[in-house]
């Protein structure tokens, strides 16, 4: 071995000892060789390989699943321009172009000395202080030119990123009205405490009285969920807390663990008393890395504290302690099954599911999955009682919403409310001026107009997992739908075909109609393909793909239209222009050497 070689032995020695060379663990081994040598290189594929027990083939399709991970070697300052809509209305294009000018590199590539990589991402959970980056997995908020320039310097001098200005990472919290949960003060084990006192299954029905249901999307009534995998058969159970948080617009999680991560982590030890788990699993979204020291030091205040760890508050057999998993650059994994696969080590595709996660989970056990903001609720149903808790919102949604705000309002940020407030009065709340539109629940979600702002925010009405972009008179909705549609192409994991195939054509069709080329038979097209994910995808990624994008099409037709170049069919590929070569090799220029007649 050459000491290069040597020197790549022992850190990965040391890696796969560190994770106990345990193949469940490959995503986080990955994430770390990435970190250390900026890709994962053919032999290292191999070692670990080895080392884990698995095939190359394995690693290598859990390696080419994850956008962060690479074979090839990336710059040693990776920097990745966040891409949601609301990146793009800030600007964020003319922020890649000017650092690619000043650091003398493209798109997707890496500089010819090695220093530098750029390409963009799908969006980093930033959307209140946008436009965002990440440089080597950590964010960088609120870019201006000037701080794009800045950033050039610190590179282009080799500046470790430790020694970069602390005041580049900040990340504000922008909490623009509080409510029963944000205002509150929280002690921690107060909770605990509490449940503890009324016993296993008297919070149980206090949770269950409270009828609160999940804060990730689905909706899914928390109470009825620990009560199927407490009674679920098993050798263990787990807790994993959804902190993966990919829906594009969403930031509300990001703020709550960073903010009060007490309550999260607090909210996974109820759970765990009730459902009997020893082990709960932050499954944290890679792009919130600038976090994970933060809450490292939490978790150890809160085993210092005996308020994790063996024994909880004394009670005999209560034992529990939090891991944190690093994502590593995948949408998917915020759908619980394949969030699932993921912690396990493998590509996340979602399972099939029955069996549900709360009988098979993860590692093939009983596992309660629950969003980051679920889990600070049940905190609070510990301290008031589950009536309490339903005294709040309406029938259907009780307690409280937490929104993310962003787009063309004055003051983006976070906003806590009782479930049925009305858009409006979020719109007013945030200073929206004349709002156009609004998307609600993201990219998955659906556009409401003007026409629409009366309704209200609840599982009833409109359902959301957080995420309120609103889009002012000015903004084109065709630009919106299509910046949606690569957001699919992208993420869709490829498992089934309609959504495979299906997010491709649509992101095509998008761009046949933004190059000038479409007609409507693309519009049409367009529709037929929503229905077609919606009726035959595997997951939820699948079914919603198109939704919005026909929200649009029903909504703002006037938008796509403009872009039209006839009613009828248009090709995209100009094969009589692709034959001109041809002709002119067989000196032919007849009628009959040509598609169209009156050529
Ligand atoms: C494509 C897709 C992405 C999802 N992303 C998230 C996510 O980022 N965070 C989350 O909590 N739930 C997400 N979900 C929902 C989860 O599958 C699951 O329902 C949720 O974590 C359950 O927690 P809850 O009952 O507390 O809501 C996603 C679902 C789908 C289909
Ligand atoms: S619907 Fe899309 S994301 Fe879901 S399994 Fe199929 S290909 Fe994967």
């Amino acid at each position: 071995m050459t000491t290069t070689e040597t020197g790549l032995g022992s850190f990965l020695e040391l890696t796969l000892k560190q994770h106990g060379s345990d193949p469940g663990r490959l995503v986080q081994i990955l994430l770390d060789v990435q970190a250390h040598y900026s890709h994962v290189a053919p032999q290292v594929i191999e070692i670990l390989a080895e080392g884990l027990g698995l095939t190359v083939g394995a690693v290598e399709s859990t390696l080419d699943f994850y956008s962060f991970l690479t074979r090839e070697p990336t710059g040693a300052y990776r920097i990745l321009c966040s891409d949601n809509i609301t990146d793009r209305m800030l600007g964020n294009q003319a922020i890649f172009d000017h650092m690619a000018r000043r650091l003398g590199v493209s798109r997707g590539k890496v500089s010819a000395d090695g220093l530098v990589s750029l390409d963009f991402t799908s969006c980093t959970g930033m959307c209140d202080q946008g436009p965002a980056i990440l440089v080597n997995g950590i964010a960088v908020t609120k870019m201006t030119l000037h701080r794009a320039d800045q950033i050039c310097d610190l590179v282009r001098s080799r500046v470790p990123l430790a020694h970069w200005p602390s005041d580049l990472f900040r990340v504000e919290h922008n909490i623009r009205r509080a409510d029963m949960l944000l205002a509150a003060d929280f002690n921690p084990g107060s909770a605990l405490r509490a449940a503890v006192e009324m016993g296993r299954d008297a919070y149980l029905a206090e949770v269950k009285r409270s009828n609160l249901r999940g804060r990730g999307g689905a909706g899914f009534t928390t109470g009825v969920k620990w009560e199927a995998a407490r009674n679920a058969r098993g050798d263990a159970r787990y807790i994993v807390c959804n902190a993966d948080e990919g829906e594009p617009g969403t930031f509300k999680d990001r703020v709550l663990l960073q903010f009060y991560a007490e309550r999260v982590f607090e909210g996974m030890a109820l759970a765990a008393f009730v459902v009997g788990a020893k082990l709960g699993l932050v499954y944290l979204r890679g792009e919130y890395l600038y976090m994970r020291a933060q809450l490292e030091e939490k978790l150890a205040e809160l085993r210092a504290a005996r308020l994790l760890g063996g024994t909880i508050l004394g009670v005999q057999g209560f034992d529990f302690d939090i891991e944190i998993h690093m994502g590593a650059g995948a949408y998917i994994c915020g759908e619980e099954t394949a969030l699932i696969e993921s912690l396990e080590g493998k590509a996340g595709r979602p399972r099939i599911r029955p069996p549900f996660p709360v009988s098979v989970g993860y590692r093939g056990q009983p596992t309660v999955v629950n969003n980051v903001e679920t889990l600070c609720k049940v905190t609070e149903i510990a301290l008031h009682g589950g009536a309490w808790y339903e005294g709040f919102g309406t029938k259907q949604s009780t307690g409280t919403k937490v929104l993310s705000v962003a787009g063309d309002v004055e003051r983006p940020g976070i906003y806590e409310y009782p479930f049925g407030v009305r858009i409006a009065q979020v719109l007013e709340d945030a200073g929206a001026k004349n709002p156009r539109a609004v998307q609600v629940s993201g990219a998955a979600g659906q556009c409401l107009t003007s026409r629409e702002f009366g309704r209200r925010i609840a599982f009833e009405d409109v359902p959301t997992a957080g995420s309120i972009m609103v889009f002012g008179g000015h903004r084109d909705m065709f630009e919106v739908a299509r910046n949606f549609a690569q957001f699919f192409q992208h993420e869709s994991c490829g498992f089934c075909t309609p959504c495979r195939v299906g997010t491709t054509i649509q992101a095509r069709i998008m761009a046949k109609i933004a190059a000038g080329h479409g007609t409507q038979y693309e519009m049409n097209e367009l529709q037929h393909l929503c229905q077609v994910m919606r009726t035959a995808s595997h997951c939820g990624l699948g079914l919603t793909a198109g939704t919005a994008i026909t929200d649009m099409i029903d909504r703002f037709r006037e938008d796509f239209e403009k872009r039209l170049a006839r009613r009828d069919f248009e090709p995209a590929f100009d094969l009589d222009a692709a034959l001109a070569r041809a002709r002119e090799i067989t000196g032919r220029d007849d009628a009959d050497s040509r598609l169209l007649s009156d050529a």
